[in-house]
């Protein structure tokens, strides 16, 4: 692109997945339940991106997005910066194998009457990722040595059941690069393991995207994670099918700026001063997180806020978007209008 000094400015890759005013709502027991809402994300090539927030605020919905998994009811999808249904069928089934998800539980995703070898054998011949046999083995042991299952030789011929839960999951992380991903989404990818594994297996994870240039969507309801696995990247904080606050990291932990983060945080149990500094300055209105199928008018966590400001934040949605005061993007009215900058509650 040549700039208006006719110099040339190098060209900025557009994100390999972005998000368009998603929504997404499912049919249960005849009632339409709206899931997600005006889902507006993007994942840059290396990035890492944690979605966080409670049970069923849509974490794993817009990761099955993100990966293919699920369609959206509405809103639009670019890959690469074009739409997804602008590519061709085959185009858009190469780029869905691209986008590739690691799920919660490792024991449930990989069959116990295959031995790890075929677990791994299976999408590589599939998906004609290898010429022959010999190039099968040495994907195979290459794979292994990748998600730091060493030595290989020892972990081909054993079945699930077989392995530690941590080693299940490097499996389920190997099944996956199979295909040669660009983006994982990893949905509560280390939350089954125990404490001590859970360091290294973020390692490994951190080792992949630096050496196969991974994006990755990390889905954690554990702030202590988010902050220790995406310090270097992005924080979006969902509340009710919506992202309430978005940005950098540092920024969200260090001065977190809608009241629903706010909360998270104060909820920390880990002695970690950067998430507990808020512990003692929030209080919620109600702990009670509501229905779907009753989503609150005007911003969802209304009924809960401790700053809610009554005719405002009951009857408009407050939209994301930069504040004056923070660097990262934040759904809330008042504090967009820069009336909650001294952060009192209301009562
Ligand atoms: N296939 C489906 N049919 C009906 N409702 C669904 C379906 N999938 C998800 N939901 C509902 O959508 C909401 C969001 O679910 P989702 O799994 O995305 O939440 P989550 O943030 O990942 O929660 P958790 O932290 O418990 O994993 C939940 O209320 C869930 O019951
Ligand atoms: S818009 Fe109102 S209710 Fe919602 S978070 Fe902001 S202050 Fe609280
Ligand atoms: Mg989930």
């Amino acid at each position: 692109m040549i700039n208006a000094n006719g110099k040339t400015e190098p060209k900025t890759a557009p994100p390999v997945i972005e998000m368009r005013g998603i929504t997404r709502s499912f049919v249960k027991d005849r009632q339409n339940i709206s899931v997600l809402q005006d889902i507006n994300l993007t994942v840059g090539h290396k990035e890492i991106i944690c979605l966080v927030g409670e049970s069923g605020c849509g974490k794993t919905t817009t990761g099955k997005i993100i990966s293919g998994l699920l369609d959206p009811s509405g809103g639009e999808l670019l890959i690469d910066g074009r739409r997804l249904d602008s590519y061709t069928p085959k185009e858009r089934k190469l780029i869905r194998r691209e986008m590739q998800i690691v799920h919660q539980d490792p024991f449930a995703s990989l069959n116990p009457a295959h031995t790890i070898g075929d677990i791994l054998s299976f999408p590589l011949q599939r998906h004609h990722m290898v010429k022959d046999g010999a190039a099968l083995r040495r994907r195979i042991w290459e794979l292994l040595t990748m998600v730091d299952l060493t030595p290989p030789g020892d972990i081909v011929g054993k079945y699930p059941h077989q392995l530690s839960g941590g080693q299940r999951q490097r499996v389920s992380i190997a099944r996956a690069l199979t295909v040669q991903p660009r983006l994982i989404v990893a949905d509560e990818a280390v939350s089954m393991v125990d404490v001590s594994i859970r360091i290294s297996l973020l390692k490994t994870l951190h080792g992949l995207r630096d050496r196969l240039g991974l994006s990755i969507v990390f889905i954690t309801h554990d702030l202590a994670l988010a902050k220790y696995f995406a310090w270097e990247g992005r924080i979006a904080v969902m509340y009710l099918g919506r992202i309430v606050e978005i940005g950098r990291t540092p920024d969200v932990i260090a001065n977190p700026a809608h009241p629903y983060t706010r909360a998270l945080l104060a909820a920390v149990p880990e002695a970690d001063p950067d998430l507990t500094r808020h512990k003692h300055a929030l209080r919620l209105r109600s702990d009670d997180i509501p229905s779907l199928t009753a989503i609150p008018p005007g911003c969802a966590f209304h009924p809960r806020c401790p700053f809610y400001v009554q005719g405002v934040c009951d009857v408009d949605v407050p939209v994301l978007q930069p504040t004056a005061a923070h660097p990262q993007a934040v759904a809330c009215i008042p504090l967009q209008q820069g009336k909650l900058q001294a952060w009192q509650p209301t009562e």
